[in-house]
């Protein structure tokens, strides 16, 4: 028998390994022992930090609910849901409008609302704003009866779950017209700071970090023949555009908010235009599906009641 050492066990971790029948899930396991294994050896962790990292981990698991996904606020910390989100984007068959990251709020159960409507229950004085552009094809053809859902916080920066779990606020789910064009109306976004109160909180505030997000407005589009595009809009001012703490922003991705824009259909406010453009399906779209999922769908399905997976482009049940 081969001794075992720090210098060894990797090698004799992957062969015993190398039984899994998935060949997908043999290489992706490989890849993590390999890169786990690496990491130790790299930073020669003591016994004492890696129960620290597993007191973490299990901290972050035990903060998990249907309201709460710590795990997913993990990810997105580390820009590990960022890079997954343009791995993705890289095998799109055309370079439509770039993803970016579900987060933590995107609720399935969402209602569907007429063209024009206010997503917001209470509006104050000087916070309405318009919202709408068109969904197209890459090569700028209209996409009609597309499915646009949105999702934002409200003027104190918190979701409709943060306030309380049976809200639903801030959120629809509109149809593209003719035209491909969706429009609504909202409240101006703003920037927010991601939940705190939790073990990712703690490690953000360990780092240093500010923990805040730019003013973003959530977009999951989908339409039969096109891959899903889960995106926000970001707002060009925002201070905190280039240093996102979740990765997400992008200037790829950012508009401004106009006083007034003449092409608005909504007259009257100041408006955000926000224009999207849908790859066509290809074969990576058959198997890999969402880029994210409803994250009270993730906690269901480990309670046996749910798969944790959605239909792509289903829109929400009213
Ligand atoms: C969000 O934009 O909703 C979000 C994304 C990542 C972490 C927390 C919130
Ligand atoms: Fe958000």
């Amino acid at each position: 028998m081969r001794e075992l050492t720090p210098e060894t066990i990797t090698d004799a971790v992957l062969d015993q390994m190398a039984t899994t029948p998935d060949a997908r899930m043999r290489e992706v396991m490989a890849a993590a022992v390999r890169h786990l294994h690496a990491f130790a050896r790299e930073v020669k962790l003591t016994p004492g930090e890696w129960i620290r990292g597993i007191e973490f981990m299990t901290a972050v698991g035990g903060m998990c609910t249907p309201e709460r996904q710590e795990f997913i606020l993990l990810s997105d910390t580390l820009g590990l849901s960022a890079l997954v989100n343009g791995l993705h984007d890289s095998t799109a068959v055309e370079d439509g409008t770039h993803t970016s990251l579900l987060g933590p709020f995107y609720r399935e159960t969402s209602p569907r609302l007429a063209a024009g409507s206010q997503i917001a229950r209470t509006v104050k004085p000087g916070s309405e704003c318009a919202l709408y552009g068109r969904v197209t094809d890459v090569n700028g053809r209209p996409l009609a009866n597309a499915s646009v859902s949105i999702w934002q916080t409200g003027a104190d920066g918190l979701y409709d779950i943060q306030e309380s779990a049976a809200s639903t606020d801030y959120r629809g789910v509109f149809a593209t017209d003719a035209d491909g064009v969706y429009m609504l109306r909202t409240v101006k976004p703003v920037g927010y700071s991601i939940p705190m109160d939790g073990p990712v909180g703690g490690m953000v505030k360990a780092q240093a970090r500010h923990g805040m997000r730019p003013a973003h407005i959530h977009f999951l589009v989908g339409a039969p023949g096109y891959r899903e595009l889960v995106t926000a809009l970001y707002l060009r001012d925002d201070p905190h555009l280039a240093d996102d703490v979740v990765f997400g922003s992008s200037g790829d991705l950012a508009v401004d908010l106009d006083a007034n824009d003449p092409g608005c259909p909504i007259k009257g406010l100041p408006s955000i235009r926000f224009d999207m453009r849908l790859s066509r399906e290809g074969a990576a779209d058959k198997t890999s599906g969402r880029v994210g999922s409803d994250p009270a769908a993730i906690v269901k399905s480990r309670a046996g009641t749910g798969n944790g997976q959605s239909p792509a482009a289903a829109p929400a049940a009213s």
